[in-house]
């Protein structure tokens, strides 16, 4: 791999886990909790990131196209970042914002006002994206004075008991057993071209049809429009597999919105700060939010932070709380400063531009190449390929993911993937160098041929998807 800029090649030398990584594996689970017991979809300890590599304690380095889930934009610890926490760190130490407020939280405010979405003049400071979108919702009540939100099935919002239980967040993945259904919440399911559940294909698909069931199902049937306080929505649905909504329904949405008096919460934490090639994802349709929220890339690798940004009718003069003892410490803030000056000093967004194009490049003609790659979807540097077992049933392949992740990982490429889900992700850094971006997609391609000459056997129990989904697109 030649390249400009200087890096660890990526190269996995041992078996997964190796030796060291195994010892210190179990270890840990003999005393952690139940899903941190479990080291299968990632088999390794971290001894050190630098920039786009991640190195085990065995020496075995990886590209990583996972970036601290979405939380580190600019590689692992960017030195403008690192720096502004520590001078901040030193000056400041921690201090609970809400109280004692610095120049670091001022200044922040300011320019995520500056470089937020028109009409967005207002900030709330939080600890995490899961307690950003709680504030949200309590924003959109208190300003409506209205009870009922209106959200979508498939999407992600974080793992508080409210959340998990209301918000149909991944039922199988961190709800199973443990779903309560609160009153408050209405849903439509997130537009999904290629698995549209009232598309009976093939034929015209359009994502419209979640419109209509809102307005001719939802509204008919379920809750007066005059109910609803707002609409919770990701403009790309992230863990629910990178689905990418159409301009329609986005035109559609907001009509409703306009109409009846609905504020649009739209749920940033993943998209924000670049990841799909502009500032917010919110710019791609210019969407008008009356809430945003933010977490994961806002911290630029430095320390947690999240936020709710706002209108002035949502959020000025509020007596909701947000935020908490933890919420924008100032080294944080300073960090997050530095991070968003420095995705726009060093045009990272022009490099997303570039990594889109070579995903695009690389990875979308397997849809035509390999039976079991159902589809690629490309917003940015936000990269999901959905796995089936074949191409006229669609049914979902999760073995088949999990065998290129494990071959993945042997050759060097650390993505996203999760067990018994079937879309593989990649998020790099912004400004991951083209040419590692290349080869980690080669790597991806190369990963799915094998896998394809020897697919495994697929799970029984999602054989229900064969009789009840359709190819969407005609
Ligand atoms: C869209 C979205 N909202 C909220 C959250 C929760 O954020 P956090 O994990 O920081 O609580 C996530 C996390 O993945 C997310 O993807």
């Amino acid at each position: 791999m030649a390249s400009s800029v200087e890096y660890v090649v990526p190269s996995v030398q041992t078996a997964l886990p190796g030796p060291r990584s195994r010892e210190l594996l179990e270890q840990q689970s003999r005393v952690v909790y139940g899903p941190m017991r479990e080291y299968d979809e990632m088999p390794l300890v971290l001894a050190s990131k630098a920039d786009w590599i991640l190195t085990d304690v065995d020496g075995n380095a990886w590209a990583d196209h996972q970036s601290c889930w979405g939380s580190t934009p600019l590689g692992a610890h960017p030195a403008a970042v690192e720096e502004a926490v520590i001078e901040a760190q030193a000056r400041y130490g921690m201090e609970i914002t809400d109280y004692v407020t610095s120049e670091p939280v001022i200044s922040l405010a300011k320019r995520l006002v500056e470089i937020a979405p028109p009409g967005l003049t207002r900030v709330a400071p939080s600890v995490s994206g899961t307690l950003a979108v709680e504030s949200g919702l309590k924003f959109a009540r208190a300003a409506t004075g209205r009870p009922m939100i209106l959200s979508f099935l498939g999407q992600y919002h974080g793992e508080a008991s409210l959340l998990t239980a209301a918000l149909g967040t991944d039922l199988s993945e961190v709800t199973t057993g443990s779903a309560q259904y609160v009153p408050g919440f209405v849903f439509a399911p997130y537009p999904n071209a290629f698995r549209a559940p009232f598309h009976k294909g093939p034929g015209p698909y359009d994502d419209g049809m979640y419109i209509d069931f809102i307005e001719d199902w939802l509204l008919v049937h379920q809750v007066e429009p005059e109910q609803i306080a707002g609409v919770l929505i990701e403009p790309i649905a992230g863990e629910g597999g990178i689905l990418i909504p159409s301009d329609e329904f986005w035109r559609r949405l907001t009509g409703l919105c306009q109409r009846f008096g609905w504020m649009m919460i739209l749920d940033e934490v993943q998209t924000c700060m670049g990841r799909c090639g502009t500032m917010f994802a919110a710019e791609r349709w210019d969407l008008r939010p009356d809430l945003l929220l933010l977490g994961k890339g806002m911290a630029a690798g430095g320390q947690p932070l999240a936020g709710v940004l706002g209108t002035e009718r949502a959020l000025a003069d509020s007596d909701v709380h947000s935020g908490g003892t933890f919420a924008w410490v100032p080294p944080a803030c300073a960090g997050a400063l530095a991070g968003i000056d420095a995705i726009l000093r060093e045009n990272a967004l022009d490099n997303v531009a570039q990594l889109a194009a070579i995903a695009e490049e690389v990875l979308t003609p397997m849809v035509d190449q390999y039976e079991q790659v159902g589809d690629v979807r490309i917003a940015g540097a936000f990269i999901g390929i959905e796995f089936v077992t074949d191409r006229d049933t669609i049914a979902p392949a999760p073995a088949f993911h999990r065998d290129v992740h494990h071959e993945l990982m042997r050759r060097g490429v650390l993505g996203i993937t999760q067990w018994g889900k079937w879309v593989y992700r990649m998020q790099p850094a912004l400004n991951m160098p083209p040419d590692l971006f290349r080869w980690s997609c080669d790597q991806v391609r190369d990963a799915v041929d094998e896998v394809s000459k020897r697919p495994p056997e697929e799970p029984q129990i999602l054989d229900r998807w064969q009789s009840e989904t359709r190819r969407a697109r005609g």
